[in-house]
């Protein structure tokens, strides 16, 4: 019996100290402590010995059931610490390494420029009204005092999708979507995506516009003006000038388009504004009594003005840009910029 316990524990300290996991130490303890353990089989095996020897095989095998259990604790906290050790060296943090540059984008130059422009309307009693691009011949052309076969309507080179839905090629058509819904007083700027079969340096197949309108009894083209001049400064600065020219559009009447003092000169004469001293911004106009009429409006009651412009126009005034098709070639050298 003392040369079996022996035995056991000497086994049992050799399998111990040449384990290397956790895992191998937790089946060692189940090996010779558990249930079913070696000790544990021993220990019940003392019924079967004299009893003169019981009491001191029980007090051996006890003790060297302690010594086991100590001996596999003192074992398990040093590859506890081992394996901490290994994390800590592993998955160390530097935290003096300087940290990655993440870049962050930023809106597109159209939008920031689309964005100022709505905050500038907003702030002068404009709400926003929006129509669809996938437009009704009739709203884009016909409201807007163009019949069918009218030679205005070659201004404008369209996109059809069938004889009567084209892409719209402007957005004054919400101004008649918005009449058609409301009456006076009107105070609506409509911004959004236009589309035109045309391409190349001033010109790309989609682009944006903004149409603005006021609407109401005794709205004067000089209402026109103070609106226009507070946008122009705005987004240009206080010293641009503005010039109105007597112009056409089947739509307004009088129409007109207007001028910002070149940008790069200030007016002197360069090749920016061809050696005039003036840039053409947008257009605008006394909406005709025609359009208030389609509109189911008393063009003797109420008067109104309007004006469109080119967003990416107004972008390229702004930051000098001279072909409108950088906009949309997504070359991060280009956009970065804003
Ligand atoms: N819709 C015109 C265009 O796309 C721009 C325009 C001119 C709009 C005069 C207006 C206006 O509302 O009064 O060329």
């Amino acid at each position: 019996m003392l040369n079996d316990i022996l035995t056991i524990k000497k086994l049992a300290q050799e399998e111990i100290e040449k384990a290397e996991g956790l895992k191998e130490i937790q089946e060692l303890k189940v090996k010779y402590l558990g249930k079913k353990g070696i000790l544990t089989v021993k220990l019940k095996s003392l019924a079967s010995i004299p009893q003169e020897d019981r009491r001191e095989f029980g007090r051996i095998l006890n003790e060297t059931k302690v010594h086991i259990e100590e001996l596999a604790r003192k074992h398990e906290e040093i590859l506890k610490a081992l394996e901490l050790n290994r994390i800590l060296q592993t998955q160390r943090i530097d935290v003096t390494v300087p940290g990655c540059y993440m870049p962050t984008g930023h809106l597109h130059p159209t939008t920031q420029v689309l964005d100022e422009i709505i905050s500038i309307f907003s702030s002068l009693g404009f709400s926003v009204a929006e129509g669809p691009e996938i437009e009704l011949d009739y709203y884009n052309f016909e409201a807007l005092n163009m019949p069918k076969d009218h030679p205005a309507r070659d201004m404008q080179d369209t996109f059809y999708i069938t004889d009567d839905v084209v892409l719209r090629t402007h957005t004054s058509p919400v101004q008649v979507r918005v009449m058609e819904k409301n009456t006076p007083p009107l105070r609506v700027i409509a911004p959004g995506k236009v589309y035109r079969c045309d391409a190349d340096v001033t010109h790309i197949p989609m682009f944006h516009q903004l149409e603005g309108f006021m609407v109401d009894r005794h709205i004067t083209m000089s209402d026109l003006k103070g609106v226009l001049e507070v946008f122009i400064h705005s987004v240009f600065g206080p010293d641009t000038g503005l010039r109105f020219r007597p112009s056409f559009f089947p739509f307004t009447e009088p129409s007109a388009e207007i001028d910002i003092s070149c940008v790069i000169c200030k007016g002197s004469g360069c090749s920016v504004c061809k050696n005039t001293g003036w840039l053409e911004i947008l257009g605008a106009g006394m909406i005709n009594p025609r359009v208030f009429e389609m509109a189911g409006y008393n063009p003797d009651e109420y008067t109104g003005f309007a004006f469109g412009m080119g967003i990416e126009r107004v972008a390229m005034l702004k930051y000098g840009i001279d072909d409108i098709r950088l906009f949309y070639e997504n070359d991060k050298r280009f956009l970065e910029q804003f």
